[in-house]
């Protein structure tokens, strides 16, 4: 067992279940705490299948400083913190930015106030986002961490240059504080025990989620949208990430923040593959990985939208000691193994 403890925000949430998973399998002490706005109970009786073990949990929402600081006062050996805890809908972000500056802004002060308190806590491993990048410019890709920041195309993207900024802004200010921000792509897949995954509430907003659904009869096809982008088949291109390799490298950004005489008090790293896929390949991998039909067409291109993103993942590789190697026609059998668990299908 490793000293001190882990403790893990939004850990019913996506990422953060299959984070807890390989936590807790890498011999750490964990707890986590959600308010379910996005996620059900569900998520950590998964979890506790799959390890075998009873996860420490307290349902409180980050949001609110009194809440959140119980989980420090029940847990003192808390001794570094993983960041899930956000709202994280693009469209939603731009109907309702209060909403957003509200969570993920007061969460993550809540969180470095809570942590700078006392010494022991000094480490934080926070959620960013390929986001940040915007549309890169073609001579960045594949996208490096020393890439410009660009303005944020949604206010869901504004938090997470705004949280970096603050995280960086702390660490000069605070001594004891270590600070990794993880820069995702496109996490994808579930968890090979099907017990865990992606639980998009009402009409998925992401690929992956809205194929398996249309794989299932929820959805009745699958829209592309747009196929006229400067890409070699018209459609745009993401570096898709398996999620249990996402959850893997936090464990090792975990280790890393702790580490005595950890010099990069606040760093960064992209978290992606290295390898871009087209919509379209992405759709004939599913097809040829699972052997299910899948409806599809192609639509009007999505406002917002950027037309290609990838990963330059040299800096975890090198640095982390960790590389996303899960073939994607195994991601994408994951998840659709997920969704027909979730729906009942054999
Ligand atoms: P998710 O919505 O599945 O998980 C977030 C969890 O946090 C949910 O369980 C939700 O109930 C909880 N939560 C939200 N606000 C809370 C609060 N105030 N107090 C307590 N719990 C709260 O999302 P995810 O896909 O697992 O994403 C996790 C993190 O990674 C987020 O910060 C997100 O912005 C970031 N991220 C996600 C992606 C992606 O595509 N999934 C990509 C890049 C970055
Ligand atoms: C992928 C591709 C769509 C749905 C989002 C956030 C980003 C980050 C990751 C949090 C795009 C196409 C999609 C559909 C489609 N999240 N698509 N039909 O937009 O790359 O990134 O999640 O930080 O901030 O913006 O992911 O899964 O929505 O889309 O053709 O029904 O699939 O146009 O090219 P995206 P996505």
């Amino acid at each position: 067992m490793k000293e001190g403890r882990v403790l893990v925000t939004g850990a019913a949430g996506y990422i953060g279940s299959h984070t807890v998973v390989e936590l807790v399998n890498a011999g750490y002490e964990v707890v986590g705490v959600d308010n379910f706005s996005n996620s059900s109970p569900d998520m950590l009786k998964g979890i506790e299948r799959i390890t075998g073990k009873r996860i420490p949990f307290m349902e409180l929402d980050c949001s609110d400083r009194t809440q959140f600081a119980k989980v420090f006062e029940q847990y003192p050996d808390i001794t570094a913190s993983i960041h899930f805890a956000a709202c994280k809908a693009v469209g939603e972000s731009v109907r309702q930015p209060l909403k957003y500056f509200e969570n993920n802004l007061s969460s993550l002060l809540h969180l470095i106030e809570l942590s700078v308190e006392d010494s022991r806590r000094r480490g934080i491993v926070f959620s960013s986002s390929c986001t940040v990048y915007g549309e890169p410019d073609p001579e960045n890709l594949p996208v490096r961490e020393d890439a410009p920041v660009k303005p944020a195309t949604s206010p869901y993207g504004r938090t997470k240059q705004m949280n970096e900024e603050i995280l960086r802004d702390c660490v000069n200010a605070y001594p004891s504080l270590n600070v990794i921000a993880l820069r995702y792509f496109n996490p994808i897949g579930a968890h090979p025990s099907a017990l865990i995954g992606e639980m998009p509430l009402g009409v998925p907003q992401n690929l992956v989620p809205y194929i398996t659904q249309t794989a299932a009869g929820i959805r009745k096809e699958l829209k592309i949208f747009g196929n006229d982008y400067p890409t070699p088949d018209g459609t745009c291109i993401r570096d898709y990430i398996y999620v249990c390799d996402l959850a893997k490298a936090h464990v090792a950004a975990v280790a890393k923040v702790l580490e005595d005489g950890n010099n990069d008090r606040f760093d960064i790293f992209n978290l992606g593959t290295g390898t871009g896929l087209s919509v379209l390949e992405l759709v004939n991998h599913f097809i040829k990985a699972t052997g299910v039909n899948l409806p599809y067409s192609f639509g009007p291109r999505r406002e917002g939208d950027i037309v290609k993103v990838w990963a330059d993942p040299a800096k975890a590789n090198k640095e982390l000691g960790w590389k996303a190697d899960t073939p994607v026609d195994d991601v994408l059998r994951s998840a659709w193994a997920w969704e027909k668990k979730v729906r009942g299908i054999e």
